[in-house]
């Protein structure tokens, strides 16, 4: 079977270069409506969405995602990260934080699924998007908690993920094969 949702589900990929130019404020709307219909354990609804459109907020958001790359264990990515013009959200204008109560029952399942519904919302108004993970680390950085006030993330939240949004500037790949004997049917 096949319909509208099930393509925009199918054909969704993340995105890596983006256009300059930002997404429509109605768009926005949209998007982040989408986040909150998500479904939420007991319907706690236990998150919050900070929009980032301001640039020179991006820019400090991105030096501290390249502090959390540099506590990584991963040599490749922290040659990546020494690049000029590294962006660990790959220059989108607008970057969605996602972030939950700590104490709530399920906040971070919670918070993943309203990315995941952010980003087919996003899929089916023809913008792109890509899970950012660096700033659910945020908390571990000394700077962290002064970056998540500026962020106005709720007190006794953390941050779960964020989502980079903006129009692609590269044809989407096909998906990766998916893997094989991922699905049992017992009837
Ligand atoms: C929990 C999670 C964390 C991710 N973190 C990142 C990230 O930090 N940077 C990035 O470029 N992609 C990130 N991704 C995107 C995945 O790499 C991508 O979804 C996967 O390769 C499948 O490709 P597709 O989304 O195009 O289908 C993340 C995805 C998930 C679900």
């Amino acid at each position: 079977m096949m319909n509208d949702t099930l393509k925009t589900i199918f054909n969704r990929r993340s995105v890596r270069t983006f256009k300059p130019e930002q997404i429509e404020n109605q768009a926005l709307d949209s998007i982040v409506s989408a986040g909150q219909y998500a479904p939420s354990g007991m319907n706690h609804q236990p998150w919050h969405f900070t929009v980032v459109q301001n640039r020179e907020l991006l820019a400090d958001i991105n030096t501290l995602c390249k502090a959390v790359y540099m506590q990584w264990d991963n040599p490749a990515l922290q040659e990546r990260v020494k690049a000029e013009n590294f962006s660990a959200f790959y220059h989108a204008p607008t970057l969605i934080v996602v972030s939950g109560d700590a104490t709530s029952l399920t906040p971070q399942f919670d918070c993943a699924l309203a990315l995941g519904t952010m980003f087919l919302a996003a899929a089916s108004l023809g913008i792109g998007s890509c899970w950012i993970h660096a700033l659910q680390s945020f908390h571990d950085l000394a700077e962290g908690p002064a970056m998540m006030k500026k962020l106005q993330v709720p007190e006794g939240y953390r941050i779960f993920g964020s989502g980079a949004f903006g129009y692609s500037a590269q044809e989407l790949p096909l998906p990766k094969p998916r893997k094989e004997g991922a699905v049992t049917i017992l009837r």
